[in-house]
């Protein structure tokens, strides 16, 4: 009898310390990915240097930003890319790159997919009229130009949503594909994981959380969550309709029904008991 219960105990131990090593393996894979430096480029620096490399005239035969034909100076950015960095010491398929445009708005889509689909950097528009670098972009009654840069591709449909096209684009990162999904996750709460994918999905672009993400909408966490000072019927009700709380709001309606804004808000309240600077 004795001897069996040592088996069990026995048994139970090897079992345990198998259970720790792994959870050391997912520890160690998480440092390793947060760690990876991140690697940025400057394009203003870089054309000012004369390093964007060499520059060809392109036509966008359905420009989805001007709607239209459109012609422009450009470069090759995957050629900028691969000149620039030594890409054989990160793997393409696990890091992403995020544009930073001037107003904070920081897109992002994998690596792999870009370099993959013929990107140009362009950097003079063809149309624009005498005496002006670019035609203006006309946007929600307001005018805009694209300066001083934009991505196009001229074999991309401007219907495929997973390719992005930023203007009044300034740098460009590659980071790790899961830095968000590594420090974002609710990890100690998975059912939360539907308002964190709308979340990252449909926010990130120009919000951050613990400072990952774009800057061209308020950071929504740190120091103090959104969730603490505004009532949560009506943060549900803003994210569903910005317009109706604030007049000539920036931030668009973005099509999240009132199911899914109470998921987001229920993911940001998860978050605000994980605050941290990075
Ligand atoms: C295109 C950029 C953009 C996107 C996408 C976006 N926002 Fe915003 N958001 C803004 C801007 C800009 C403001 C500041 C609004 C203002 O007062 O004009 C804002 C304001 C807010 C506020 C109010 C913050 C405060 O302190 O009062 C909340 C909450 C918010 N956004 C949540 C969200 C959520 C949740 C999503 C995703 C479903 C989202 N936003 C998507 C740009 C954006």
């Amino acid at each position: 009898m004795k001897t069996v219960k040592i088996h069990i105990l026995i048994s139970c131990l090897i079992i345990l310390s198998f259970l720790s090593c792994n959870q050391k393996n997912e520890q160690e894979v998480e440092a390793k990915s947060i760690s990876q430096p991140e690697i940025k480029l400057d394009l203003l620096d870089l054309q000012k240097s004369n390093k964007l490399g060499k520059d060809t005239v392109i036509t966008i035969i359905n420009d989805p930003v001007y709607h239209k034909a459109k012609k422009y100076k450009a470069v090759n950015t995957a050629i900028l890319i691969k000149n620039e960095i030594d890409l054989t010491k990160l793997d393409p398929k696990n890091t992403k790159i995020v544009f930073e445009c001037i107003d904070g708005y920081k897109p992002e889509m994998p690596l792999e997919l870009f370099l993959n689909a013929n990107p140009y950097l362009a950097f003079q528009d063809l149309d624009a009229p005498k005496g002006n670098k670019w035609e203006p972009i006309v946007k929600d009654g307001n005018e805009m130009n694209a300066a001083p840069f934009y991505i196009v591709y001229t074999s991309v449909s401007e219907k495929d949503t997973r390719y992005k096209w930023p203007y009044n684009l300034v740098k460009i990162y590659l980071e790790p594909l899961n830095k968000s999904t590594l420090e974002l996750y609710p990890l100690k709460n998975r059912k939360l994981e539907a308002g964190y994918n709308l979340f990252k999905n449909q926010c990130l672009t120009c919000h951050s959380i613990n400072a990952i993400g774009g800057t061209m909408g308020p950071e929504l966490n740190y120091p103090k969550s959104v969730t603490e000072y505004w009532k949560e019927k009506e943060l549900v009700d803003y994210i569903v309709n910005p317009a109706s709380f604030r007049y000539k709001v920036t931030m668009p309606t973005l099509g999240i029904t009132k199911q899914q804004s109470q998921e987001i808000v229920d993911y940001l309240k998860y978050m605000s008991e994980n605050k941290k600077k990075i």
